[in-house]
């Protein structure tokens, strides 16, 4: 059905008004509202601009749209793209702090509200969800995806494609989902040395086992959209690559939605040194099957050329055109194009008292409890605290990146959540430093303040701009200035808190030497202060995991937990080893904080592993159940975690792959069996010829609370 709509649309379409549905342009924003060069708002008004980005305010979304339908030949409406990445104006943790919630339905809800607040902000298409495997600290834009780990982040992917599009395919047309652009395809987050834009070089065995099942998901998942990624990939840029475009996206995987670049994605096929100019790279991209330009301005200046000059085939147009015109049918914009633009929906919608409660919810799980020494936390009623640190009364930091159209002065600090929690008179504060200043004036205040407390936080980490695009490091450590500041502070022996605000792993390794409890905090969102309060006091109990391994310094990088295992491991625990694979200036070859590692206020046994069968042909899945019993003193959390090892396959397998997770919540003293299915997908990968499958021998399956467990079980799979 609407392939025929889109016919009969394509029918009356000339070539001008074809490239136009091919062409988006942003909007500028002044103080005084978003507005459009003139000669953009003419391309709206004749038919050759047929989509906007950066435009955000629903009067003016409105107008523009108001005028593609009504005054235009075709009456094509527009699509109103935005990155809203995590939240719109309630912002949630940024997207590795809320991976590390292994709450998939959590993560799902954070994209319904903030899809919702999205269209009452005039908007319909969201260039989200970011799900590129990320194995590199120094990498900016790693606070963007889920992490490491192919399997959950598979599943994220899933999540946030249904919480922006909805759950069935029709639910696209509603009034309260968006389109979603899963991006950015494929491997942006593997570029050499962690440098944004740079090289990616993988071989298709790794690009396709590890990297394109998130893609995959989303696809699976009905995403409308994909983003193509600015990296080059086996020496083909993604902009021009028939290989992802066609043959992965389109042909084996059935992709028909469309395709978009990234921001000047097509131009950049020049400097790439692939295209002499802009009109070849603009060939490329079309051949490649990159339907829409994002502001590079190559198609509407080149494509009619192209065509009229044979180099393009018209054809090749038509099939652009008409994907993007199946996603606005699909989107239900033909049937009611101002379905998104309710000039009442921003009062309704932004901040309402729902959105805040589920960003809190998600705040407090997304944190991690990477260290808790002699008690240090939980803290109780009617202690005094010492609030130190650059980031104790900072707003807009606890935003992160890409955090829409947040407010900073809706933020709630941690200043702010400890003194409604802890009481006023509590909590004394004092900054002690800037981020990244060499000013040690605040010093001597911060020690005072730490003598007449009883317990010390520190806020402490980095600046929320350190985040996001083009925003790589060669250090992943807090600034000298902080840790001075740490350890000056810390002469107060007094207990220490750390709570940390930043977008990517760091190297904690002397800071885990000095704090007696180290929150990882991430960049929490509008809620973050009344989160970090719930964590502190004890109000909720954390039970984050990390998604992304913590090296013990910068030279271990990239280090994630599904490494291979070598032809001379390094076996932990076993004294000096030398020709073994290590540095022999950091002899322990493992992580400071592995994957899936979390603390909680209370303590998890686990027991009874069991794995039936125990010799399978698979043509059944594997059962594996586990008991996790809860020991301590207060309700807790647990994300029970199995991890499976092919012991000897035709190629090198990983040490360890996730392949099931249950969050359980659990009393004191309660215990239950959680279960888990082994499936042939799940013991499948690309064998030496490329087939995708399994293969006999011995398995392993450990079950636990992080990619280090250590109770085991085995199965066989027999020829
Ligand atoms: O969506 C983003 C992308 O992730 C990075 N470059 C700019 C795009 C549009 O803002």
């Amino acid at each position: 059905q609407i392939d025929r709509r889109v016919d009969s649309v394509m029918r009356l379409m000339t070539l001008d008004e074809k490239i136009g549905q091919l062409v988006l342009y942003s909007s500028h924003f002044t103080t005084t509202g978003p507005t459009l060069p003139k000669n953009v708002e003419e391309a709206i008004r004749n038919g050759t601009c047929g989509n906007i980005f950066n435009a955000h305010v629903p009067e003016y979304n409105r107008e523009l749209q108001r005028v593609a339908v009504e005054e235009t030949r075709m009456h094509i409406p527009l699509l109103f793209g935005y990155d809203v990445i995590h939240g719109m104006k309630t912002i949630f943790p940024i997207n590795l702090g809320m991976s590390c919630s292994w709450d998939l339905q959590g993560i799902e809800n954070s994209a319904r509200v903030a899809a919702r607040e999205a269209i009452a902000s005039g908007l319909n298409w969201t260039f989200s969800p970011m799900v590129d495997i990320t194995r590199d600290p120094r990498w900016g834009r790693v606070s963007e995806g889920s992490g490491e780990d192919t399997y959950l982040g598979s599943l994220i992917a899933i999540a946030m494609v249904q919480g922006y599009q909805g759950t069935t395919p029709e639910a696209l047309a509603s009034d309260t989902t968006i389109l979603a652009c899963v991006k950015h395809f494929a491997a942006y987050g593997a570029p050499e040395a962690g440098r944004d834009y740079n090289t990616v070089d993988l071989t298709d065995r790794t690009l396709r086992e590890t990297y394109l099942p998130p893609y995959k998901a989303a696809v699976d998942a009905g995403v409308g959209t994909v983003m193509a990624a600015f990296n080059d990939i086996d020496a083909v840029p993604a902009h021009a690559s028939q290989y992802l475009m066609q043959q992965i996206l389109r042909k084996e995987w059935g992709f028909n939605g469309f395709v978009v670049s990234d921001f000047t994605g097509i131009n950049e096929l020049v400097p790439h040194g692939v295209a002499a100019d802009s009109s070849l790279a603009g060939q490329l991209a079309i051949e490649a099957g990159i339907n829409m330009d994002l502001q590079g301005d190559v198609y509407h200046r080149f494509l009619k050329w192209l065509v009229e000059t044979g180099m393009v085939p018209q054809k090749q147009v038509d099939i652009m055109c008409a994907e993007v015109l199946r996603v606005k049918f699909a989107l239900g914009l033909f049937d009611d194009p101002y379905k998104y633009h309710d000039l009442q929906a921003a009062e309704k919608e932004f901040y309402k008292p729902a959105n805040l409660a589920a960003a809190r919810d998600m705040a407090c799980k997304s944190m991690v409890l990477l260290k808790n020494d002699k008690e240090a936390l939980p803290i109780a009623a009617g202690k005094k605290i010492a609030l130190i640190g650059p980031f104790a009364d900072a707003r807009l930091d606890l935003l992160g990146s890409w955090y829409g159209q947040g407010q900073a002065d809706k933020v709630v600090s941690i200043l702010t959540g400890l003194k409604e929690r802890f009481g006023a008179d509590k909590v004394i504060y004092t900054k002690g430093s800037e981020p990244d200043k060499d000013d040690r004036s605040g010093f001597a205040a911060a020690l005072n303040a730490a003598r007449s407390a009883d317990k010390v936080v520190m806020a402490v980490g980095h600046p929320g701009f350190w985040s996001g695009e083009a925003t790589s490091l060669t250090s992943i450590r807090i600034p000298a200035i902080q840790q001075e500041l740490i350890r000056e502070v810390a002469q107060s022996g007094k207990p220490l808190i750390l709570v940390l605000l930043n977008g990517r792993p760091l190297d904690l390794s002397w800071e885990s030497t000095v704090a007696d409890a180290i929150v990882e905090a991430w960049y929490p969102g509008t809620e973050g202060g009344h989160a970090v309060a719930d964590v502190l006091s004890g109000d909720f109990n954390p039970c984050g995991k990390l998604t992304m391994t913590f090296p013990r310094n910068l030279g271990q990088v990239p280090i994630h937990y599904d490494a291979k295992n070598t032809g001379r491991p390094y076996t932990p625990g076993q004294g000096e080893q030398h020709y073994v694979s290590r540095y022999l200036n950091e002899p322990t070859a493992t992580p400071l904080y592995p994957f899936g590692y979390g603390l909680s206020y209370t303590t998890f046994e686990y027991s009874d592993l069991k794995v039936a069968p125990e010799k399978t042909d698979m043509k059944q899945p594997v059962a594996v159940t586990v008991t996790v019993k809860n020991t301590g003193k207060v309700r807790g959390t647990e994300v029970v975690q199995l991890y499976v090892r092919d012991l000897v396959a035709s190629v090198t397998r990983p040490t360890r792959q996730l392949k099931g997770f249950e969050r359980v919540t659990l009393e004191p003293g309660e215990s239950r069996e959680v279960s888990f299915t082994i499936t042939s997908d799940a013991v499948g990968f690309y064998r030496q010829d490329m087939s995708f499958g399994y293969e006999p021998g011995d398995f392993k399956v450990w079950a636990g609370g992080s990619s280090d467990a250590a109770l085991e079980g085995s199965f066989e799979i027999t020829k």
